[in-house]
């Protein structure tokens, strides 16, 4: 059984999708959140429906690409709870468009949030599990951070990156007691999938379980890496993808 009783937990894109989700899931199992994102309205909603479960949360407007705001955002932690226990570095957008499409400014977007954006995290984050003695943390990468992908190709180069920078975080901080994983997502039924009813069929098509993944599906899978279960387990970028990558 996974007990996060009373953990602190910050989680980046909190205020949707996969992040909303799986802040759900660790209130669930008696964690407390702070949830960081540029989404406000969603962000406290997120924030206030926890809230009503019974446990502590926090919203804090921040753009993960920003230093200044992560920094911000993970001293709010610190002032309200005096610790942090685990981190969801989430936060991401794509791109679509051939690569020859993609302008200067639309592939640092994605550059600067997905990546430098779990960098920024992270690098806020260490100094206080160091300090506490240790800590775990997962981040977002994707199915398409293990293979290739058409037309989207800034978003597939943002998530290998990530791949390698939990690796290097893992081996980095391991021998100080920090976990660090990735989660691989494959097609989940989010706002950034922008799935209508075909593009529904095309995505469920394509994965042995003949489906899209919910968000919660992904959020268990978060919340298992965090857990004392996965105490053994550092540096993995895990997929959840209804077989994808087994074809
Ligand atoms: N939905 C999928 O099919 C899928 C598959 C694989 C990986 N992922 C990854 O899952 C993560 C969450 O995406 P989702 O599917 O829940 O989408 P989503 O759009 O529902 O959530 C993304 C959240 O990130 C926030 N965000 C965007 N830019 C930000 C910034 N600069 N600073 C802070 N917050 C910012 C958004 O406001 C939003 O709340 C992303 O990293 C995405 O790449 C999603």
């Amino acid at each position: 059984m996974i007990m996060l009783r009373d953990k602190v937990v910050f989680v980046t894109g909190g205020s949707s999708g996969i992040g909303k989700a799986t802040a759900l899931e660790f209130a669930k199992h008696g964690a407390h959140l702070v949830l960081a994102d540029i989404d406000i309205a969603g962000g406290e909603d997120t924030a206030e429906h926890l809230r009503k479960l019974g446990t502590e949360a926090i919203f804090v407007r921040t753009d993960v690409s920003q230093e200044s705001d992560v920094a911000e955002a993970i001293a709010l932690v610190i002032t309200k709870f005096g610790r942090l226990d685990m981190a969801f570095n989430n936060a991401g957008i794509i791109h679509r468009g051939g690569l020859e499409d993609c302008s200067e400014k639309e592939w640092d977007m994605v550059m600067n949030v997905n990546l430098k954006g779990i960098w920024l995290c992270m690098k806020h984050e260490v100094p206080h599990m160091l300090r506490q003695g240790g800590g775990v943390i997962v981040n977002t990468a994707s199915t398409y951070g293990l293979i290739g992908a058409i037309g989207v190709s800034s978003y597939v180069a943002s998530k290998h990156g990530i791949i390698g920078l939990t690796k290097a975080a893992a081996l980095e901080y391991g021998p100080r007691n920090i976990r660090v994983n990735a989660i691989c997502p494959s097609a989940t039924r989010t706002p950034l999938l922008l799935l209508d009813g075909d593009k529904e069929v095309m995505w469920a098509e394509r994965h042995p379980l003949g489906r899209v993944a919910m968000p919660g599906e992904i959020a268990q899978a978060v919340v298992w890496l965090c857990s004392d279960a996965a105490s053994f387990v550092t540096g993995l970028a895990l997929p959840v993808d209804g077989g994808f990558l087994s074809q």
